[in-house]
């Protein structure tokens, strides 16, 4: 046996017992290549090992869902949240690597400049983050195991006119499309519930943290009963809070609300005590009690360690690995984009962040939207306490057929 032979035998063997198959099956197992796009490098870097780690968790705990097939993730780049090389990226993954799915995208500019590419490759293209609303619109091969900003904001908009009591609101957004996006689903559901939206600032974009104290002293000056806040997690979710914060402002009576991503996990132990009393409307918190989560969030911390935690973009990679996972037994290793998509229209699963189904009509996801608020536990360290559940939430903006969200005609 050649060198090669002896490494390419040693390869398979590894990956065939990571899907915990007998050494004996390992010449019939068939490779899928997964095509992995996400910011490595940049602003968005902590995102994407979060994404790929709950990606890798569900295909470890879930040896027997994916045999007796492995799974090989060919990952790129996709650098700063612009688009430009995530495009890049999804040409080279489908024409030179020719992987039989797609999936990552964590900024909504990635997934919308890569749709004509998605559009052109007909392979099944799996969103595990991007958050605007209309990007499935955009291709019928994107299917979303994430979210979109109307699933949690919408929500959000009627629980704080009906259960916070709040009559007045001013937004402040990331001036990109999920930013415009919060804003609108808030908007929609605040103001449909007898509330008012005073003011909504642009509050600079996501490729770079900015300082929030201009945006939020006006806020401050306008004197709401609530401040809406949506940013990009990761360092921007940081410096919202630690900004809300130094402004003084919760002693003055305003209330920092928001979709989770600005209480994401990995960033909360790190936020202080200005981030006690936030209220988010979100669907995943690593804090969620059931079965699955439990089980998720232990396997985590067993393999990246006990400080480590999933967040709502690891629920997107694991709940994105198991829907390929599903396509791929469903064709039978194939991976046919149309046959992939349609083994999803309407699939089910038992996520970490409870039941999720994807929507046969949009390719969107449906889920619960959970109503928490951060406190202190005894343990010393900031929790995720749960107000209230909202059961299988649909994206609002395709339900109301608003503007580009409405289904092609
Ligand atoms: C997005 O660009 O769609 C996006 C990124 C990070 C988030 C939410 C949405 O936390």
């Amino acid at each position: 046996m050649s060198k090669r032979m002896i490494a390419a035998v040693a390869a398979t063997a590894v990956a065939t017992v990571a899907a915990g198959m007998p050494m004996t099956q390992a010449a019939l197992a068939q490779e899928i290549k997964v095509g992995v796009i996400l910011p490595y490098t940049g602003v968005g870097a902590e995102l994407a090992q979060q994404i790929e780690r709950g990606a890798q968790l569900y295909l470890k705990l879930n040896p027997d869902q994916a045999k007796p097939y492995t799974f090989n993730m060919i990952k790129r780049d996709s650098k700063a949240p612009n688009g430009a090389e995530a495009k890049i990226a999804a040409q080279e993954l489908l024409t030179q690597d020719k992987v039989d799915v797609l999936a990552g995208w964590v900024y909504s500019p990635d997934a919308i400049a890569s749709a004509p590419v998605v559009n052109a490759g007909k392979k099944l293209s799996v969103i595990m983050n991007a958050g605007t609303s209309f990007i499935t619109n955009l291709s019928p091969y994107y299917v979303r195991t994430s979210f979109t900003l109307w699933h949690s904001s919408y929500a959000l908009g009627e629980a704080a006119a009906k259960t916070l009591k709040a009559k007045t609101a001013v937004v402040a957004y990331s001036d990109y499309p999920p930013g415009k996006d919060s804003l609108d689903g808030f908007k929609t559901a605040f103001e449909a519930n007898g509330g008012r939206v005073i003011d909504a600032i642009p509050a600079g974009g996501p490729g770079q943290v900015p300082d929030f104290t201009p945006f939020f002293q006006r806020a401050k000056d306008e004197k709401p009963d609530v401040m809406f806040v949506f940013v990009p997690a990761g360092d921007h979710a940081t410096a919202v809070v630690k900004t809300y914060g130094a402004l003084g402002m919760a002693a003055a009576g305003i209330k920092l609300i928001g979709p989770g991503d600005i209480v994401q996990d990995i960033k909360l132990q790190g936020m202080g005590d200005a981030a006690v009393g936030l209220i988010t409307m979100h669907h995943y918190n690593a804090d969620l009690d059931n079965a699955q989560n439990k089980k998720f969030v232990a396997a985590w911390k067993k393999d990246f360690g006990a400080d480590s935690t999933p967040d709502f973009t690891s629920a997107g990679g694991y709940d994105g690995m198991a829907a390929i996972v599903h396509a791929v037994q469903a064709t039978k290793g194939k991976m046919d984009g149309d046959e992939a998509v349609k083994s999803l229209l309407g699939w089910k699963f038992d996520s970490p962040q409870g039941p999720i189904m994807i929507d046969p009509e949009t390719r969107d996801i449906v889920m619960n939207e959970y109503l928490s608020e951060v406190v202190k536990g005894p343990d010393g360290k900031l929790h995720e306490k749960q107000l209230a559940v909202v059961d299988s939430v649909k994206d609002q903006c395709k339900v109301l057929a608003l503007g580009p969200c409405a289904p092609k005609k």
